[in-house]
């Protein structure tokens, strides 16, 4: 189904693995093509609770755009790749399923994008980061400048992106831009803990947390629809009472027993 990712699906979480490991998983057209689609297998899915993308093979999780298949680009076709790569990741940070990145080495460029798009990450203790298109003349195409910037602030991000140093799993730690590191062993156990955790809970509620902080640090107002966070998290509030998910929830606390939601 897939020609560059493969899936696989156990107890509500579906692994995503991007599967170009002789090319350390450089994302070329066909990867874009099957994140595009397969984001909505997540989504019509039922099946499919939350999700954890990571890259085959131990040495990256991905170690950016393919250079090779940009190098002849004129600025049309590359603005052209760019909105591309902003929409699919797009898709993944606006998914209502909660999507982790499980970094399991390199994380460069377009890799580092990637990552950041999901929900939030961990990553082993061999993982490195960065932005290094400024040694290939270039600017991040797919929603590095905002996305770093959103998750370190702006003076490590400029410096980052400004030098191209690349940063080890523990300063990403420091820095805020992973939430755990793990030995390579046990990052993907750690990554279904988490999950299997966030499953418990009301899934849409957890779907509207993701919308409400999506505009709490987009500031593209057509991506926000023109709705300030706080617009935002009243409307959201509001919608979670007309769900079964906080009858259940509300009721399950009253009689002292364990919520069970239905996602409705
Ligand atoms: N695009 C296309 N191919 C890539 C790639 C990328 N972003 N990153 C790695 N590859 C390919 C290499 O060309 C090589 O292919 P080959 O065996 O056919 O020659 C293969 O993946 C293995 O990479 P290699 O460079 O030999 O591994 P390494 O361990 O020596 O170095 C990196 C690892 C990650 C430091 C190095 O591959 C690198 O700097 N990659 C580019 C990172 C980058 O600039 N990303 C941002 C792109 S916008």
């Amino acid at each position: 189904m897939y020609n560059t990712i493969l899936t696989s699906l156990e107890n509500g979480i579906f692994t995503i693995t991007i599967n170009r490991p002789d090319k350390l998983n450089a994302l070329n057209k066909d990867v874009f093509n099957d994140l595009d689609a397969v984001m909505d297998e997540v989504k019509n899915n039922a099946d499919i609770k939350t999700v954890i993308i990571t890259g085959s093979g131990t040495k990256a999780f991905v170690a950016g755009a393919d250079i090779t298949e940009f190098s002849s680009f004129n600025k049309e076709e590359a603005m052209h790749l760019s909105k591309r790569g902003q929409d699919v990741f797009f898709k993944i940070e606006n998914s209502k399923k909660p999507v982790v990145a499980a970094v399991n080495g390199f994380a460069l460029g377009g890799g580092c994008e990637l990552a950041m798009a999901c929900h939030f990450r961990l990553c082993s203790e061999h993982a490195k980061f960065g932005q290094p298109e400024v040694n290939l003349g270039l600017v991040p195409g797919y929603g590095g400048t905002q996305r770093l910037t959103q998750l370190i602030g702006k003076g490590k991000s400029m410096e980052l992106q400004m030098s191209a140093q690349l940063i080890d799993a523990n300063e990403a730690l420091r820095l805020g831009l992973v939430n755990y590191v793990t030995t390579a062993e046990s990052l993907l156990d750690k990554t279904k803990e988490i999950l299997t955790v966030i499953q418990t809970k009301a899934p849409v509620a957890v779907g509207k947390i993701i919308e409400c902080i999506n505009v709490a640090i987009v500031s593209d107002s057509a991506y926000t629809n023109g709705k300030s966070g706080y617009e935002k998290e009243i409307e959201c509030f509001g919608e979670c009472f007309e769900t079964e998910d906080m009858k259940e929830g509300t009721a399950a606390f009253v009689e002292k027993r364990k919520a069970i939601f239905k996602g409705n």
